[in-house]
C-alpha cells in the first residue's frame, strides 16, 4: 500500500490502529457496564464472573494498557520512524510486539473475570502473564533503540525523549513492582511485605499514570499538535525544560496515594511536595501546546482535530491542577476514598487521554491508509459526543463526590455522627450515578461514530486526491 514514503512500515502502525478501536470499544463498555452496576446492582446479574470486583480490573486494564497502549505504540511507530527518517530496527520485532501485546490482552480478558489476581491495582495479572509483558516489552525496547541507533538524523526531536522515558520507565516499573515468589501456575507472593509492599505498589501506580498516560503522550502532543495546526512548537526550549523537570519530580510523588496511612511522615510530605511542585511542569507543557496554536485559533472552528487537541490539553491542565491539590493532606482527607478520585481519574483519561487518541486517530488514518477522511461533520459530532460525555461524568463525580466526603465527616452538636447509617451516604450517591451512566454511555456511542467514520475512511475505493 502506498504511503509518504514506502520505506516506513506503516502496516504495523495500521494493525496497532484497529487495536486501538476494537479494544478502546470493549474496555469503555466494561466501563459503561461498571456505571450502570453501581446506579443498579442487579446489573452484576449474580454471577461471579460479571461482579463489579471482577470487571472493574478488566475495565482499567483493558482501558489503561489495550486502549491507551496500542494507542501510543501506532503513535509512536508513525512518528519515530518519519523523526529518525528511518525504517523500524527489525519487523519481526514489530510483529513481536504486536501479536504478544494482543495475546496478554485476551490472557487479561480471560483470567481477570475468572477471578485470577494478584490483587495489586493496575498490577492485578498473574506471573505467567507478567512475564508475557516483561519479554514483549523488551522486543518493543530492542526495536525503540536499535531504531535510534541506525537513524538517519543525528537530532533527537523532543517527542522521541518522551517516548524514551516511557520505555526505559516502564520496564523498571513493571519489573520491581511484579517480583514474587509462584506457587502455582496461578498463584503467588509479592516479594515485598506490608508498609514496603504498598509503597512499591504506588511507586508503580502513579507512575503508570506517569510514564504511560502522560509522558509518552506529551511526546505524541509534541509531535501531531504542529503537524495539525501547521505551526512549529510554540518553545522548543520550553518543551525540554518541560521534560527533563517532569521526569525528575514524578518518579516522587508516589506516596500520594498513601497520605494517612502506616507509611512515615516524612515520606507522606515528600511526595505532598513533589507532587504540589508538578505543576509548574505540568502546566509549561500545556501552555507549550496550547500556544503552539497560536496564529492557527481560526482553524478551531472547521477543524475537529484541533478540537480534539484544545479539549485534550486544557483537560491536562485541568487535571494537573486538581492532582496537585488532592494531595495536600487536608484536601486528600476529604478526596481520598470518594468519587472525587474518580472524577479526578476520568478528566484525566476521558479528557486527556481519549480526546487526545481521537485526534491522533483521525490523524493517522487518511495518513497510513492513504484516504481522505470519510466525513469531518461525524468527526465534529463525535467531538460535541464525547465532550458533553466527560462534562456529564465529570461533574457527576465531584458532586457525589464532595458531598460523599462531607456526609461521612459531618458530625451534630453532640459530636456525634450525622450519618450514623452508612446506607444513607450510599444511597445519596445513586442520581449521579445515573448522570455518570449518561456520560459514559454518551462518550462510548461517540467512539462507536468514529470507529464508523474510521472504517468507511479505510475502506474507501478510492486513492487520495483522485
Ligand atoms: C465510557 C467510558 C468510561 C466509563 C463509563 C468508565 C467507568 C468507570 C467506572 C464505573 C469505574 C469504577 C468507579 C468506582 O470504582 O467507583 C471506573 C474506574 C476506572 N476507570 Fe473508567 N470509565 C470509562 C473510560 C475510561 C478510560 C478511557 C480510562 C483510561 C484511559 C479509564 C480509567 C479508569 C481507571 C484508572 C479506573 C480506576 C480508578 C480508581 O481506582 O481510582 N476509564 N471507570
Ligand atoms: C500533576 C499531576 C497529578 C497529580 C499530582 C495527581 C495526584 C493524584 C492524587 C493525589 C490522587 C488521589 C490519591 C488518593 O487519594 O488515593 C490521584 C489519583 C489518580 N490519578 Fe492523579 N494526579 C495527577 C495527574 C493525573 C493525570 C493526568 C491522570 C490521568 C491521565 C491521573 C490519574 C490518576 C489515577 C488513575 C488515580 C487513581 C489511583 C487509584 O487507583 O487510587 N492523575 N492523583
Amino acid at each position: 500500500m502506498a504511503t509518504d514514503s514506502p520505506n516506513y512500515d506503516d502496516a504495523v502502525v495500521r494493525k496497532f490502529i484497529i487495536a486501538t478501536v476494537v479494544w478502546g470499544a470493549v474496555g469503555m463498555l466494561v466501563g459503561v457496564i461498571l456505571a450502570l452496576q453501581l446506579a443498579w446492582w442487579p446489573a452484576n446479574l449474580g454471577l461471579e464472573y460479571t461482579t463489579f470486583g471482577r470487571l472493574r480490573p478488566l475495565h482499567t486494564n483493558a482501558v489503561i494498557f489495550a486502549f491507551t497502549g496500542n494507542f501510543i505504540f501506532a503513535g509512536v511507530y508513525y512518528s519515530l520512524q518519519r523523526l529518525l527518517k528511518v525504517r523500524m530496527f527489525h519487523d519481526v520485532l514489530s510483529n513481536i510486539h504486536f501479536w504478544g501485546w494482543q495475546l496478554i490482552i485476551v490472557a487479561a480478558a480471560i483470567t481477570l473475570p475468572l477471578g485470577l489476581s494478584q490483587g495489586k491495582e493496575y498490577a492485578e495479572l498473574i506471573w505467567p502473564i507478567d512475564i508475557a509483558i516483561a519479554l514483549v516489552w523488551v522486543a518493543f525496547a530492542v526495536n525503540f533503540f536499535g531504531t535510534i541507533a541506525t537513524r538517519k538524523v543525528k537530532h533527537l526531536y523532543v517527542a522521541i525523549w518522551f517516548y524514551m522515558s516511557m520505555v526505559i520507565t516502564i520496564t523498571v516499573l513493571h519489573v520491581v513492582n511484579s517480583l514474587a515468589l509462584p506457587a502455582t501456575l496461578t498463584r503467588s507472593y509479592p516479594m515485598f511485605a506490608g508498609m514496603t509492599d504498598a509503597l512499591v505498589q504506588w511507586w508503580y501506580g502513579h507512575n503508570a499514570v506517569g510514564f504511560l498516560l502522560t509522558t509518552p503522550i506529551l511526546g505524541l502532543m509534541y509531535y501531531f499538535v504542529p503537524k495539525t495546526a501547521n505551526r512549529p512548537v510554540y518553545s522548543y526550549r520550553l518543551s525540554i525544560v518541560h521534560f527533563w523537570a517532569l521526569v525528575f519530580l514524578y518518579i516522587w510523588a508516589g506516596p500520594h496515594h498513601l497520605l494517612y496511612s502506616a507509611l512515615p511522615d516524612w515520606a507522606q510530605t515528600l511526595g505532598m511536595v513533589f507532587s504540589v511542585m508538578l505543576i509548574a511542569p505540568s502546566w509549561g507543557g500545556m501552555l507549550n501546546g496550547l500556544l503552539t496554536l497560536r496564529g492557527a485559533w481560526d482553524k478551531l472552528r472547521t477543524d475537529p482535530l484541533l478540537k480534539f487537541w484544545v479539549v485534550a490539553i486544557s483537560f491536562y491542565g485541568m487535571s494537573t491542577f486538581e492532582g496537585p491539590m488532592m494531595s495536600i493532606r487536608s484536601v486528600n482527607a476529604l478526596s481520598h476514598y470518594t468519587d472525587w478520585t474518580i472524577g479526578h481519574v476520568h478528566s484525566g483519561a476521558l479528557g486527556w487521554v481519549g480526546m487526545s487518541a481521537f485526534a491522533c486517530l483521525y490523524w493517522l488514518v487518511p495518513k497510513v491508509w492513504n484516504r481522505r477522511l470519510h466525513s469531518v461533520e461525524l468527526a465534529t459530532t463525535h467531538f460535541w459526543m464525547a465532550t458533553i460525555g466527560i462534562v456529564l461524568y465529570v461533574v457527576a463525580m465531584w458532586v457525589s463526590g464532595i458531598t460523599q466526603g462531607l456526609m461521612w465527616r459531618a458530625v451534630d452538636e453532640g459530636g456525634q455522627l450525622a450519618w450514623p447509617n452508612f446506607m444513607d451516604t450510599v444511597t445519596t450517591m445513586i442520581p449521579f450515578y445515573w448522570i455518570r451512566l449518561a456520560g459514559g454511555l454518551l462518550y462510548l456511542s461517540g467512539l462507536l461514530v468514529m470507529a464508523w467514520n474510521l472504517y468507511k475512511t479505510a475502506t474507501a475505493p478510492e486513492p487520495k486526491g483522485a
